[in-house]
């Protein structure tokens, strides 16, 4: 869906929304499609690309705020489908949900808890979206993206008589893995963006839905602000955690929420711009989706190379943050291209 199309439900123009957000267009789920549809469609192409199957899946994480429905988990209908029966959940952390699914997936498997994570981000946003709210509806877009990620070392789950063997943190060294992260939250900016109704607070009614209080509601200004200052801080906690500096990164993986947020991040840290890796003007704001999207494109697009330092950092509802700082090493066959879903 192209700005222009938005034109004719909204007063708005593309040269604003250009100028504004850097987003051209965002793609937007056919009618009957979920999360979960687009969730495992990712994750099936991240295990081809990993030569991997369903049996050899120890952990699905499904960062998502937009599951297909409050119960089952979503990561329950992945799982059904990719043929995994190690652990699933959904975790809920809006646009910070990627980076926090990498480090409680990478936590779990250092930990001993398997050799092998599917974590996926996958969003329906335009579910949340007022149709006659111009503030929220340019904004945001579908999508989904998965990567898998694997232990160092330790027993696969379910191998009779494993004993769980605890890696070292490779900060301590220099091969791949997460070197530092940073997670965070301050609730005091819970309520600058939220969706009011559906949940237990105020379960859906005839009145919720005649006041639209199933759609976002975002006080935009101040959460620009937040984004810039909080990703500012934890992109320095977490490479001074790991002794890197800012020129060092190879490729810095911002939440693509406002192509604004992110030259302001990059100028204030001091990373070299053409670095910063952007595709917000195809996709728009895909929540969980968006880091690993962008890390997926920028793999197929040959901007990593094994040993390259990437990170990861993102922001959103809570307010919560999640920055990753990560040493990049594939072993896949080649990542795929961003798809459309298989009609
Ligand atoms: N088209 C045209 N005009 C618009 C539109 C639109 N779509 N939306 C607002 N305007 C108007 C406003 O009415 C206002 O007009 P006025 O000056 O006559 O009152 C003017 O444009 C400026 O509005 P602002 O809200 O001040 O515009 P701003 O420059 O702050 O940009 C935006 C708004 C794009 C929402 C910006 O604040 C932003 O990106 N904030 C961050 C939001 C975000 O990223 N949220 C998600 C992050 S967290 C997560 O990803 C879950």
């Amino acid at each position: 869906m192209t700005n222009q199309d938005l034109t004719t439900a909204i007063e708005t123009s593309d040269e604003w929304i250009m100028e504004r957000t850097g987003i051209r267009e965002r793609r937007v789920v056919s009618a009957g499609q979920a999360t979960s549809d687009l969730a495992i469609a990712a994750g099936r192409a991240a295990m081809t690309d990993a030569g991997l199957t369903g049996a050899d899946i120890d952990l699905v994480v499904l960062s998502t705020c937009t599951a297909d429905s409050p119960m089952p988990a979503t990561s329950s209908l992945i799982a059904r489908e990719l043929g995994i029966s190690g652990g699933a959940f959904d975790l809920g952390a809006a646009c910070s949900g990627w980076p926090y699914g990498l480090v409680t997936a990478a936590s779990m498997l250092t930990a001993g808890g398997g050799r092998a994570a599917l974590v996926i981000g996958a969003e329906v946003m335009s579910m949340l979206l007022d149709p006659t709210d111009r503030a929220t509806l340019p904004l945001f877009g579908d999508g989904a993206a998965a990567a898998v990620i694997m232990g160092t070392s330790g027993p696969a789950l379910g191998t009779p008589g494993a004993q769980p063997t605890a890696a070292p943190r490779p900060a301590e060294g220099h091969g791949p893995g997460l070197l530092g992260w940073d997670l965070g939250v301050d609730g005091a900016g819970a309520d600058l963006l939220r969706v009011p109704a559906g949940g237990s607070r105020l379960p859906a009614t005839d009145a919720t839905l005649a006041a639209g209080d199933h759609f976002i509601k975002m006080d935009g200004r101040e959460v620009f602000r937040r984004a810039v200052r909080c990703v500012e801080a934890s992109c320095r906690t977490t490479l001074a955690q790991a002794g890197v500096d800012p020129s060092d990164v190879a490729l810095f993986v911002p939440h693509q929420a406002n192509s604004r947020i992110v030259d302001a991040i990059v100028n204030r840290l001091g990373l070299v711009p053409e670095r910063a890796m952007m595709n917000i003007d195809r996709y728009g704001n895909t929540s969980a989706a968006s880091i690993p999207l962008a890390l997926c494109e920028a793999a197929a697009a040959g901007r990593l190379v094994d040993g390259d330092l990437v990170l990861l950092a993102g922001f959103g509802a809570g307010m919560t943050w999640a920055t990753v700082l990560t040493r990049w090493a594939y072993t896949g066959g080649g990542p795929a291209q961003p798809s459309t879903l298989p009609a």
